[in-house]
C-alpha cells in the first residue's frame, strides 16, 4: 500500500441520498454507480440495506453492475442489520460492511441510555460479527467529532483488535474546527497501538461550512480515506464534496497525497447528480458551479486574455468542462463518439458501437456538425434495428378535455399486429395497446424520463425496468418524442425478456 495514496469513499448513494426529495430509484443508482466507477472512486457506499426493500435491492443491483470499486453497505451495530447487509452484498466482487455506533456522551446517554463500556462492547461485537461474513469491515464512531479523544482511542483500538480494517471518524454534526479535527486524527495515530493495522477515514459534515477544511486537515494529519459526495450533497448542509478534495490534492501537489480520481469526469458526474436528484448546483459552488470559471469583471477578463494563470488556478479542462468543444464531424473517430455518449449518460457497454459509428459517419456526411440530439437519435435507431419485436407505427392523441388514446402497429417475428387502447396519458395508452398485443404480465417497476438540454425541442432519454416472472429487465430509448421514447424503452425490455438481444 502506497502510504500517500488517498482512498475515495463515495457516499452519494447513501448519506447523499438521505436528502428529502432527492431519492433515486434503482436505475438511477446503477447509472450513478457506473459513473462513479469511471470516475475512479475506490469505494461506493451503495446503501443501508436493512432500511428498506428499495435500498436492499439497490445494493444487489449495484453489486452486479460495477466491478472495480469495493461495494459497501451500512449497518447499525445490530446483528440483523449485518445479516441483511451481507445478503445484499452477495454479488459484489469486492465487498465491505460498514458498521458502528455513537460514541459521544450525548449519543451514549440520550440515544442509547447506556454506558461507555457497553457501547464499546457493542461496537466490538458488531465488528466481530461482520467479519464472519467479509474480510473488509469498516467501523464508524458516530459523532466522533464530539467524542472525548481518550475514549475514542480506546474504542478504535478495540475494534481494530476485533478485525476492523478501516476506522471512520465522523464529524456527524459538522461541529469541529479544522485544527481540532486534524488534532483528533493525529491523536489516534499517536495513541492507538495497533493503528498501523487499519486505515483512518474522515467523514465530515458541512453544518458550519468546514467539511472540506476538516477533511483536508484529517488527511494532512494521517487519515488515508475520505468519505465524500458529489456536489457535497447530503443531509442538512451536506457532506464533504468529492470534487473539492480531488482538486485540492491535484492542485497542491506539494502535499504529496495522490488519488485515483480521473478529474476529467468531475463536471459530467456533477451535472448527472444534479439532474437525477433535482438539486441545482449553487452557481458559486467551488469547482462545479456555473460561475466557477466565469470571469466577469473587466480587470479579470483582461488578465485572463493575457494569460489564464493570472486568475485561474485550475484549467477547466481538468474537470471535463470543455467536452462540448470536441465537435463531432465526419472526421471524428470512435473515441470521440464514445466520449460523447459517455458524457450523455448512455451506457456504451450495451450497444453495438461499430454500427452506431457507421451510421454516425453517414449522417455526418450530410450534416456539418452533429448535435447531442442527433447522437441520441442514432443510439435509439441502432437499438430498434437489432430488435425482432418492433414498432412499425404509433399514433397517440391527448389533450385537455379528451381521453388519451393510442393505436400501434407492431411486428413480432415478421408477423404484423395492431391494437388501440386508452390510458391516463398518451404514454399509458400506448403501453396498454402493446399489452393487448403481447398478452403477458410485464410490470413496469421503474421509469425515468430525462431531458438532455433545456428547450422544448429537447431529446429525452427513457430508462425503464420491468419485472417478468420474478426477473428484472432493463430497457433504454431516446427520441425527441416522449411517447415514442417510452414505447421503445418498453419494447427494448420485451426484446430482452424474449432473449432476442
Ligand atoms: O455522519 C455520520 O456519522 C454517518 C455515519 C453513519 C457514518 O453518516
Ligand atoms: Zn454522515
Amino acid at each position: 500500500m502506497d502510504k500517500n495514496r488517498i482512498y475515495f469513499f463515495d457516499t452519494t448513494l447513501r448519506d447523499g441520498e438521505q436528502v428529502p426529495g432527492c431519492q433515486l430509484n434503482t436505475i438511477e443508482k446503477i447509472q450513478l454507480a457506473r459513473a462513479l466507477e469511471s470516475l475512479g472512486v475506490d469505494i461506493i457506499e451503495a446503501g443501508f440495506p436493512v432500511s428498506s426493500p428499495g435500498d436492499f435491492n439497490s445494493v444487489i443491483e449495484i453489486s452486479k453492475a460495477v466491478s472495480e470499486p469495493v461495494i459497501c453497505a451500512l449497518t447499525r451495530a445490530v446483528e440483523k442489520d449485518i445479516d441483511v447487509a451481507a445478503d445484499a452484498l452477495r454479488f459484489a466482487k469486492r465487498k465491505r460492511i460498514h458498521t458502528g455506533i455513537g460514541t459521544s456522551d450525548s449519543h451514549i446517554r440520550y440515544k442509547f441510555n447506556s454506558t461507555p463500556e457497553e457501547v464499546l462492547e457493542r461496537g466490538v461485537r458488531a465488528v466481530r460479527y461482520a467479519r464472519k461474513y467479509v474480510d473488509d469491515v469498516e467501523f464508524y464512531a458516530e459523532d466522533a467529532g464530539r467524542t472525548d479523544n481518550e475514549f475514542l482511542a480506546k474504542v478504535v483500538e478495540a475494534v481494530i483488535n476485533a478485525g476492523a480494517t478501516v476506522v471512520n471518524i465522523p464529524d456527524t454534526t459538522g461541529y469541529c474546527l479544522p485544527d481540532e479535527y486534524g488534532a483528533k486524527i493525529k491523536y489516534l495515530c499517536e495513541h492507538v497501538s495497533n493503528i498501523d493495522k487499519a486505515i483512518i477515514s474522515t467523514h465530515c459534515h458541512n453544518d458550519l461550512g468546514m467539511a472540506t477544511a476538516n477533511t483536508m486537515s484529517g488527511l494532512i494529519n494521517g487519515a488515508r480515506q475520505c468519505e465524500v459526495t458529489i456536489n457535497g450533497v447530503g443531509e442538512r448542509a451536506g457532506n464533504t464534496s468529492l470534487e473539492e478534495i480531488a482538486m485540492i490534492l491535484q492542485s497542491h501537489k506539494n502535499l504529496g497525497l495522490v488519488s485515483g480520481i480521473n478529474s476529467k469526469g468531475i463536471y459530467p458526474i456533477s451535472r448527472t447528480v444534479s439532474r437525477l436528484m433535482n438539486m441545482p448546483v449553487q452557481p458559486n459552488k467551488a469547482i462545479v458551479g456555473k460561475n466557477a470559471f466565469a470571469h466577469s469583471s473587466g480587470i479579470h477578463q483582461d488578465g485572463v486574455i493575457k494569460n489564464v494563470c493570472t486568475y485561474e488556478i485550475i484549467d477547466p479542462k481538468d474537470i471535463g468542462l470543455d467536452t462540448n468543444s470536441i465537435v463531432l464531424t465526419a472526421r471524428s473517430g470512435h473515441a470521440a463518439l464514445k466520449f460523447r455518449l459517455d458524457h450523455l449518460g448512455v451506457n456504451i457497454r450495451d450497444l453495438d458501437i461499430d454500427k452506431i459509428y457507421n451510421d454516425f459517419l453517414l449522417l455526418a456526411d450530410k450534416k456539418k456538425e452533429l448535435t447531442d440530439n442527433d447522437i441520441l437519435g442514432l443510439v435509439g435507431e441502432s437499438i430498434k434495428d437489432s430488435q425482432t419485436i418492433k414498432v412499425n407505427w404509433l399514433q397517440s392523441f391527448s389533450g385537455i378535455g379528451m381521453k388519451p388514446t393510442a393505436s400501434i402497429g407492431m411486428s413480432i417475428n415478421g408477423k404484423e399486429f395492431e391494437a388501440a387502447a386508452m390510458g391516463n396519458g398518451p404514454v399509458d395508452a400506448a403501453i396498454n395497446a402493446i399489452r393487448q398485443i403481447m398478452k403477458e404480465d410485464i410490470t413496469i417497476c421503474e421509469f425515468t424520463i430525462q431531458g438532455v438540454t433545456k428547450g422544448s425541442d429537447d431529446c429525452c432519454k427513457v430508462h425503464m425496468q420491468v419485472e417478468f416472472e420474478n426477473k428484472y429487465y432493463y430497457g433504454y430509448a431516446a427520441s425527441t418524442d416522449i411517447v415514442e421514447a417510452s414505447v421503445n424503452a418498453y419494447i427494448d425490455c420485451i426484446n430482452k425478456i424474449k432473449g432476442i438481444e
